[in-house]
């Protein structure tokens, strides 16, 4: 109390009452956020005869240019497919011999410098199998079967992209609906999960969509592969973080994100990563009451990388080099006990996210600022207002006792 009383107005709440204004003020008028870098797509860049009339083969480079340097990323459908993310200054340029990229050659793709970074993600398998015992976990024991999505036949169905976005919808039949998204600006992807991107990220959307079921208690896993150019050395892996958020805002009932990042991006913020939501929508309109979990393996080192990944973009960039770098793998399996299979809807989808440097952090949004400013404030007020009355109180007496004692 006498510390209270020592001073006219308390600078401590004067101070937390500015850092409230000021942190509204921040997220409340918030320019639209302004554009980290320029896109520029294209569409099998510099194929002539061998593109012509194929609408079959797509491979999607994008240039986003900030002021100091280049992130290119690569959507190919040509092999098994893969997204490359790959910093580079400026200057440097990416080249595709097509007629040896079509014979899944060695080093048929390169840059014009040597990059960075580069960081690679291949969708390898995916695996239908029969969960007997309702556990939604995939292990060796499972009755698999394997889909190969170096053949499946790809049809584009939509290409589009300006300076602030790219997106790309291609589907495998009417089975596998995939949607890609390159971004200008730091935002909420505009579907559920809604993850945070920026423009050092690139997202990827699968829906595994009607697909015939092989077993009678049908689950999905994809197998991720990740390709980086840091050198495979003993002890060096990728990791897999769980962070917690405050708030479901965005994306209802799922208060978690999972992280996967590189030893790169883990040590010095100087990496790859991947992310995503823990949550799978099992009907096309995404809700909470439509979603179901996904779970993911333990990253582990993928075996002789030039071999195992012959048919993608990581061994037409490096060739026989993947031998010495980092690549490893792991399984991201759909479902959940007792949600009913993918039977049950014949429905499910998996969003993630890849990209450079460390994965966005979510600020606390306007609303839950101000729920929290009303929580602290009036309790805060009702402080305030009482120790002023104890201590005007507390005056008036001294007064009255020194003017007595007068
Ligand atoms: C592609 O199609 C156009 C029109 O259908 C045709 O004129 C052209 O010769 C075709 N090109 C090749 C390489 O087949
Ligand atoms: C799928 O492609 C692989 C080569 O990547 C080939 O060995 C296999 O026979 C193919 N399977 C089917 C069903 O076409
Ligand atoms: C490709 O997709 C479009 C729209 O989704 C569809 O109309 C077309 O028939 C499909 N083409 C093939 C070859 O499957
Ligand atoms: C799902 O596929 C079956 C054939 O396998 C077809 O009869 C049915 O109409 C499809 N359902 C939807 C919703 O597309
Ligand atoms: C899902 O597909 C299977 C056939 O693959 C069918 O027997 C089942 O009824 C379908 N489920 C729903 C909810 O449509
Ligand atoms: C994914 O699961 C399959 C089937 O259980 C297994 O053979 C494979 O090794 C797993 N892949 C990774 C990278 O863990
Ligand atoms: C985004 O990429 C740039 C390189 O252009 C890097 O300096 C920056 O740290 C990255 N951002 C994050 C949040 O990692």
């Amino acid at each position: 109390m006498k510390m209270f009383c020592q001073h006219k107005t308390n600078p401590s709440i004067l101070g937390v009452t500015v850092v409230l204004l000021f942190l509204l003020r921040g997220t409340l008028c918030d320019e639209p956020s302004k554009l980290q870098r320029k896109l520029t797509a294209r569409l099998n860049p510099g194929c002539r005869d061998i593109c012509e009339n194929n609408t079959a083969i797509t491979l999607v480079h994008i240039a986003a240019e900030s002021e100091t340097d280049t992130i290119h990323y690569v959507w190919d459908f040509t092999g098994k497919p893969t997204i490359l993310v790959a910093l580079t200054s400026k200057r440097a340029e990416f080249h595709i011999d097509w007629a040896k990229l079509m014979e899944s050659n060695a080093e048929s793709v390169h840059f014009s410098e040597v990059p960075q970074y580069t960081f690679m993600a291949v969708i390898n398998r995916i695996f239908q199998y029969d969960d007997a015992n309702d556990r939604a976990m995939l292990d060796d024991g499972s009755n698999v079967f394997v889909y190969d999505p170096h053949n499946f036949t790809w049809n584009r169905s939509l290409l589009w992209s300006n300076e602030k976005d790219a997106m790309m919808a291609i589907n495998a039949g009417d089975d596998f609906l995939f949607k890609l998204n390159a971004y200008s600006t730091k935002d909420h992807g505009m579907n559920f999960p809604h993850l945070l991107h920026s423009s050092n990220s690139t997202q990827i959307d699968i829906v595994f969509n009607n697909i015939t079921n092989r077993f009678v208690n049908p689950r999905f896993a994809i197998e991720l592969l990740f390709v980086v150019s840091e050198q495979a050395v003993v002890g060096s892996e990728f990791e897999v973080t769980k962070r917690k958020t405050l708030d479901d805002e965005h994306t209802p009932g799922i208060f978690e994100i999972v992280d996967v990042l590189s030893p790169g991006a883990f040590t010095f913020s100087a990496g790859g990563f991947i992310e995503y939501r823990p949550v799978s929508y099992t009907h096309p309109e995404r809700d909470v009451a439509t979603s179901t979990e996904t779970r993911q393996s333990q990253p582990v080192t993928v075996q002789s990388p030039a071999a195992a990944l012959q048919t993608t973009l990581a061994y037409a960039l490096y060739g026989s080099k993947l031998d010495s770098l980092l690549v490893q793998g792991m399984n991201v399996s759909f479902g959940v006990s007792e949600d009913g299979f993918y039977r049950k809807t014949n429905y499910t989808t998996m969003t993630f996210q890849v990209g450079y440097g460390m994965p966005p952090v979510e600020e606390l949004s306007a609303f839950v600022l101000i729920v929290a400013g009303i929580g602290i404030g009036i309790p805060l007020v009702v402080l305030v207002a009482s120790v002023i009355y104890v201590c005007v109180k507390k005056f008036r007496n001294q007064d009255r006792f020194q003017l007595q004692r007068l």
